[in-house]
């Protein structure tokens, strides 16, 4: 079984890019062969600064190794290091209808925004479906507002092999029957993680680095003291009891209605959390113990993370070889790959 995932390096990582997909990561890495990139071609479509660009590259590769990510296990490479992966994006191009890419939510979210679009938005889907088919991943993780770009991985591998490849049953992908074909792409799957809830920022809206409401993961220490500390509560008195957040929140746009009580129920030990779920239901703690004991969460979860992320950033020497060395093995994969693609479509 092949996982496969990226991150785009378009920000810092925060809370929720941690709980919503790199923890999941790398918990898989332990499950199946894994395929772990960091998409630094899609982040063009944002970072238009050169040295932002290399820097968040690099932090994101930090990022997973500091968080758990092994090398020995998972290969960890850059989107860019190979090259293959832009001509399997051209010829995918090819065989992608329009309209898939017209009713895109990613593209017509943005839009939407009042965001200008420009090819590289309108293509994404492509590049994205070119990142899974050229190792010929079996699972992709990643988060629900990423399925329908996995959708059109699928459909648009059905249709190049559908096409290209004598033989080829979309009823029978792997050619299991007499007669049949398996396809040259393979069909890759979602792999949702139902359980990961949306993290809310320090306002209560989802936390994302276009809201600037995010606690960074390897952020300078007291910029993220001071993060935790501006998190929206109410004005209810030290004494009183703490209003619970509904579930899902009552209030339009946001994701929690008292973003403390959440960021500490995902931050602390079950039974820590119990105790001051206790106390926030009985009154007699102010909003700031409850914003200290979150910041000791914090240290506490990802103290040592960023003890190793530190390392890593003294040493870029060391993270510019695992990554040389990622790229080596998943070029060696795509290079597979991408000489069955060129026969089959008529390029020497
Ligand atoms: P941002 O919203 O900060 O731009 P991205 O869209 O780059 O973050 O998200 C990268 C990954 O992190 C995605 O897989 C997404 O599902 C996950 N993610 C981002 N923000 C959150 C959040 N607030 N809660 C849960 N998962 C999140
Ligand atoms: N679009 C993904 C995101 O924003 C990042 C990504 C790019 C990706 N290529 C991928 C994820 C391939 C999984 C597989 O989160």
């Amino acid at each position: 079984m092949r996982i496969l995932s990226g991150v785009q390096s378009s920000g810092r990582l925060h809370l929720g890019n941690y709980y919503g997909a790199l923890r999941q990561f790398v918990q898989l890495q332990d499950e199946g062969e894994s395929y772990y990139f960091i998409a630094n071609l899609h982040a063009l479509t944002t970072v238009r600064d050169p040295k932002a660009a290399l820097d968040l590259t690099r932090e994101a590769a930090m990022a997973y190794l500091a968080l758990g990510l092994d090398p020995k296990k998972a290969v960890l490479f850059r989107q860019s290091d190979v090259r293959e992966v832009l001509e399997l994006y051209w010829i995918l191009g090819s065989v992608t209808p329009h309209a898939h890419l017209e009713r895109a939510h990613s593209y017509k979210d943005k839009v939407a925004k009042g965001i200008s679009p420009d090819f590289g938005l309108f293509a994404y889907p492509v590049l994205m479906a070119a990142d899974i088919l050229l190792y010929s991943a079996d699972f992709v993780p990643v988060g629900k507002d990423q399925i329908q770009h996995i959708e059109f991985a699928r459909d648009w591998a059905v249709k190049f092999n559908t096409q290209y490849v004598p033989g080829y049953d979309p009823a029978d992908p792997e050619g299991k029957e007499r007669g049949h074909s398996p396809g040259i792409l393979k069909l890759p799957a979602a792999r949702i993680q139902e359980s990961t809830q949306t993290v809310p920022g320090v306002d209560g809206q989802k936390m994302s680095k276009s809201y600037g409401n995010t606690i960074e993961l390897f952020g300078d220490e007291k910029e993220i003291k001071k993060r935790i500390m501006s998190i929206k509560t109410d004005s209810t008195p030290v004494d009183a009891p703490k209003p619970v957040p509904q579930q899902p929140a009552t209030t339009p746009g946001l994701v929690s209605d008292a973003p403390l009580y959440d960021l500490l129920k995902l931050m602390l030990p079950e039974s820590d959390f119990a105790e001051v779920d206790a106390t926030w239901r009985a009154g007699g703690k102010g909003y700031g113990d409850y914003k200290k004991k979150l910041l000791e969460a914090y240290h506490a979860t990802f103290g040592p993370a960023r003890q190793r992320y530190a390392e890593l950033a003294a040493d870029p020497g060391e993270v510019e070889r695992i990554l040389q060395d990622g790229a080596d093995r998943a070029r060696a994969e795509a290079s597979r790959l991408m000489t069955q693609v060129r026969k089959a479509v008529g390029i020497p």
